[in-house]
C-alpha cells in the first residue's frame, strides 16, 4: 500500500491526502463536524494552523451540543453539509424520515484507509490497474440521532493531480428514508478570493460544449441538465479559475461528474463571500426511497487541480479519462478512418448505392464503412421501427450479412448504427409491448422526432432489447457499433415502481442503460463502440467508461467545429470524440469550405468521412487519399499525444492547437483563420508544451527550429487568402548538428 498518500494525525484530527503535486486536507473540527481545510498545490507538512476563525455572526446559529456562539455550520467550510441544522447554504443532501422531518446533523464517526480504489456498483468510475497507484480513504459520518451513515470516499492517485470522490449512504434505521437530494460531493473553498471565475461548457444540438467563462457572483448558480441525459445544453463539467488564470498560468480546479443523466453543479457565494460547490445527480425530479438496511451509491466526481492554468487541468483529465476511465480493447487502439452513409444517403439507400460507396472507400484507403440509420424494421424515415432490431427485409437485397461480407471482402471493417433506448409507436415492439414505452398512465406522452424512450429501468425491457441486439451481433460480422440516442426524457414514470418511488425513474433509466452497455460491451469486446446522442448530447465521462469514443456533434461544418472541438478539449481527450469531413454546402449551415479546411479540422480529432464518395471529382479523390495517408501517419500523435490549446476561436478570428507526443519528438500544429480581410494583421503563434531543448524540423519546408525559438518567438501563420483557411504543420525532432 502506498502509505504516504494519506495521513491521519490523531492529535489534531487532520487527514492529509497528498502526492508530489497536490494536497487535500480535512479536519475533524469541534463537535466532530468534518471541516474542509484545503485543496490545492502540495503542502509538504501541514501543522494544523489554518483553523477556521471563530466569530459570532448572529442569525447563523450554532452547532448543537457545542454551546459556542462563535461557531456555526452556516459559515464553517465543511466536507458534506447537513440540512436543517443551521447551515443555510445549499445543502449537499436532503433526507426525509417517515415522520416527515428532513433535518440531519452529520458528525464524524470513523475512517478506513485502503490501497487502490474500489469500483462503484452499477456505475462508471475511474479505476486503478495496480493498488500502488492510489489510496482511498473512507471517512464515515453519522447522523447525530439516527443510524444514517455517509461513507465518503476520497481517492488520491500517486501520480495524477486528481481526487476522486463519491458518497455511499447507508440506512441502518428500521424505517425507509426518502433521499430528496444526495450530491456526490461538496467543496467549500477556503480561498474564495482566489477562485473568482467559473468556466462551463453550455451549448445546444449542433453547438455543443462552447466555452463560457463568467464571474462567480452572489447567490446560487446552477449548471444543470434536466433532460434525462448529460445533454447538449450543459455538459457535466465545470472549472473554477483564479481571476488571472489563463491557459498557462494561474490556479484552476476542474470538476467532472462521471454520470450520463440529470446532473447539477450548484455554486454559491455566501454572506461572507465564501464559495460552496455541490455536484451530483440533479435533485430536480429526483427522490429515492432508501429502505431500511439498504444503501445508495452516488456517481463519482473527479477533481483536478492545476497550478499552471487551464491547459494543465485539461491534460490531467485527458490522461485520466483515457488511461483510467475508458476501458476495453480499443482504449488505446488507433481508431479506424470510417465513412458513414448518413449525410450521404440519409434513409435512402440500396445495396447498389452502399456498394458503390464502399468501392470508392476502398479505393481511397478508408478503413471502415458504417451503415447508419434505416436498415431495420420498416424504417424509411424517422417516424417508425425503433425497437425492431431486425433487418428491413427487401431494403438491402443481400441483407445485412451481404453488406457486411461485401465490405469485408473489400478489406474494410463494417460498422452498424443502433438506437437501443427508443421505441416508435409504429413498431412491432410497441404492438407487442406498449407498456415498455415510458409514459404516465392515462396521459398522452410527448413525442420527439416521433419517438419515445423505453423504460430502461425495467429489467424485462432491457432484456428484450439485449436479446434482439445479440441476435444481430451473433449473425452478422460487425466491427463497430454507433449507439445513438435521439431525444430528451419527458413523461418520466415507470410502471415498475410504486407511487412513492416515481422520483427514481430518471436515475434508474441511466442505471439500466449502464447495465445494458456493460453487458453488451463485455460480451462483444472486439467491437469498437461509439456513443452518440444527436451528436454530443451524452458526451460525458460516464459514457466513456463503456465506449472509448463518441460522435462529438451532428454539426460537421468545419468552421463551427473549431469551437466545438476547442471547447470539448477543455474536459475531454481527443481519443474521446470523432469528427467527419462532409459535403459542401454543409448540411447544417450551408457554408462552403474547402476540402483542405474540412480535412484539417477533422484530422484534429478521430477522422472520418460522411459524404457521398461516388460524387467526388478525381481531384477531390486524390486529396482525400492524401489526407488519409497523412492522417494514418499522424493518428497515434493526434489521438494519444498531449493536446495544447493555443489560440481560442471564442476570442477572435484565429484558432491554433497543438498535438505533442509524450516524448515531445513529434509535434503537429493546427492554425486556422476564419474571416479574411484586405489588410490583414500578421498572426503569430508560440508553440507551448514542446521540448525547448530539442531541435525540430518542419516536415514540409525542412526548416529547422530550436525548441526555444518555437516556444518563445513562435512562427507566423501562412499568408492566408480567403475565408476559412487552415493548415497543419508537422515538426519532428532531429538530432543536433
Ligand atoms: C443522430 C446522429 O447524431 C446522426 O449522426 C445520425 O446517426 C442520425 N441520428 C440518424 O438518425
Amino acid at each position: 500500500m502506498n502509505n504516504e498518500l494519506i495521513n491521519f494525525d490523531k492529535n489534531t484530527g487532520v487527514f492529509h491526502l497528498s502526492n508530489n503535486e497536490i494536497s487535500y486536507i480535512i479536519k475533524v473540527e469541534q463537535g466532530d463536524v468534518l471541516a474542509h481545510v484545503y485543496f490545492g498545490k502540495k503542502v509538504d507538512q501541514y501543522n494544523d494552523h489554518h483553523n477556521y476563525p471563530r466569530r459570532d455572526r448572529g442569525f447563523s446559529g450554532n452547532v448543537p451540543g457545542q454551546n459556542e456562539r462563535a461557531y456555526s455550520k452556516d459559515t464553517l467550510p465543511q466536507e458534506y453539509s447537513s440540512h436543517g441544522s443551521m447551515d443555510y447554504r445549499v445543502p449537499a443532501s436532503i433526507i426525509r424520515r417517515e415522520n416527515g422531518a428532513n433535518l440531519t446533523d452529520f458528525r464524524y464517526d470513523s475512517y478506513e484507509i485502503t490501497p487502490g480504489k474500489p469500483t462503484l456498483e452499477g456505475l462508471p468510475s475511474a479505476y486503478v490497474l495496480d493498488e500502488n497507484e492510489a489510496s482511498t480513504i473512507m471517512v464515515t459520518l453519522k447522523d447525530r440521532f439516527d443510524d444514517i451513515y455517509l461513507d465518503m470516499f476520497y481517492t488520491i492517485y500517486s501520480n495524477r493531480n486528481v481526487i476522486a470522490r463519491s458518497i455511499n449512504i447507508r440506512n441502518l434505521t428500521n424505517a425507509s428514508l426518502s433521499l430528496e437530494k444526495i450530491a456526490s460531493m461538496q467543496l467549500d473553498l477556503t480561498h474564495s478570493g482566489i477562485y473568482q471565475d467559473v468556466l462551463s461548457l453550455p451549448g445546444a444540438l449542433t453547438r455543443e460544449r462552447q466555452m463560457n467563462r463568467e464571474k462567480i457572483s452572489t447567490g446560487v448558480k446552477r449548471f444543470e441538465s434536466r433532460r434525462g441525459a448529460s445533454s447538449h445544453q450543459m455538459n457535466s463539467f465545470i472549472a473554477l479559475l483564479g481571476a488571472d488564470a489563463n491557459e498557462f498560468d494561474g490556479e484552476v480546479i476542474g470538476v467532472h461528474l462521471v454520470y450520463s443523466g440529470n446532473h447539477c453543479f450548484e455554486l454559491e457565494v455566501d454572506q461572507i463571500n465564501q464559495i460552496r460547490l455541490i455536484a451530483g445527480i440533479n435533485d430536480y425530479n429526483f427522490t429515492w426511497k432508501l429502505k431500511s438496511k439498504e444503501n445508495f451509491q452516488t456517481p463519482e466526481v473527479l477533481l483536478a487541480y492545476s497550478d499552471s492554468g487551464l491547459n494543465k487541468m485539461s491534460n490531467t483529465f485527458h490522461d485520466l479519462l483515457r488511461e483510467r476511465v475508458a476501458r476495453g480493447e480499443h482504449q488505446f487502439s488507433e481508431r479506424p478512418i470510417l465513412v458513414n452513409n448518413w449525410e450521404a444517403t440519409y434513409f435512402d439507400f440500396s445495396d447498389e448505392k452502399i456498394e458503390a460507396i464502399v468501392d470508392e472507400a476502398a479505393n481511397l484507403g478508408i478503413e471502415m464503412f458504417v451503415l447508419d440509420d434505416g436498415w431495420f424494421g420498416h424504417r424509411n424515415n424517422d417516424d417508425s421501427s425503433l425497437g425492431d432490431w431486425f433487418e428491413f427485409e427487401g431494403k438491402l437485397k443481400k441483407g445485412l450479412k451481404g453488406v457486411s461480407d461485401y465490405v469485408h471482402q473489400k478489406g474494410l471493417k463494417f460498422g452498424l448504427w443502433l438506437e437501443p433506448e427508443m421505441i416508435s409507436i409504429d413498431s412491432e415492439l410497441y404492438e407487442n409491448h406498449p407498456d415498455y414505452l415510458m409514459q404516465v398512465p392515462g396521459r398522452e406522452p410527448s413525442p420527439s422526432r416521433d419517438q419515445h424512450l423505453l423504460d430502461m429501468g425495467r429489467k424485462e425491457v432491457r432484456e428484450n432489447i439485449q436479446k434482439q441486439i445479440e441476435r444481430i451481433l451473433d449473425s452478422v460480422d460487425i466491427d463497430y457499433i454507433k449507439w445513438d440516442m435521439n431525444r430528451s426524457m419527458s413523461d418520466a414514470y415507470s410502471i415498475g415502481l410504486e407511487s412513492q418511488q416515481q422520483g427514481e425513474t430518471a436515475h434508474r433509466y441511466i442505471l439500466g442503460v449502464y447495465e445494458l452497455m456493460e453487458n453488451l460491451t463485455q460480451k462483444y469486446p472486439k467491437i469498437l463502440w461509439e456513443g452518440c446522442s444527436g451528436g454530443g448530447g451524452r458526451f460525458d465521462a460516464g459514457l466513456l467508461y463503456y465506449m472509448p469514443q463518441s460522435w462529438m456533434s451532428d454539426n460537421t461544418d468545419a468552421v463551427e467545429r473549431l469551437k466545438i472541438q476547442y471547447g470539448t478539449s477543455v474536459a475531454y481527450p481527443v481519443s474521446a470524440g470523432t469528427a467527419h469531413v462532409s459535403a459542401v454546402p454543409n448540411h447544417q449551415t450551408g457554408r462552403m469550405t474547402s476540402l483542405k479546411t474540412r480535412g484539417d479540422v477533422a484530422m484534429s480529432s478521430i477522422l472520418g468521412y460522411e459524404l457521398d464518395l461516388t460524387t467526388l471529382s478525381e481531384k477531390e479523390k486524390k486529396e482525400i487519399s492524401n489526407q488519409i495517408i497523412f492522417y494514418q501517419d499522424l493518428r497515434q500523435l493526434v489521438q494519444y499525444g498531449d493536446f495544447v490549446r493555443l489560440k481560442s476561436p471564442f476570442e477572435g478570428n484565429t484558432t491554433s492547437w497543438l498535438f505533442v507526443s509524450k516524448d515531445k519528438s513529434d509535434v503537429l500544429l493546427f492554425v486556422g483563420r476564419t474571416l479574411a480581410n484586405a489588410q490583414p494583421e500578421f498572426n503569430e503563434v508560440r508553440l507551448k508544451g514542446i521540448a525547448e531543448d530539442f531541435l525540430y524540423e518542419n516536415q514540409e519546408t525542412r526548416d529547422v527550429y530550436s525548441g526555444t525559438e518555437l516556444a518563445n518567438i513562435g512562427i507566423y501563420y501562412p499568408d492566408f487568402y480567403g475565408d476559412f483557411q487552415t493548415k497543419l504543420i508537422h515538426f519532428k525532432k532531429i538530432e543536433g548538428k
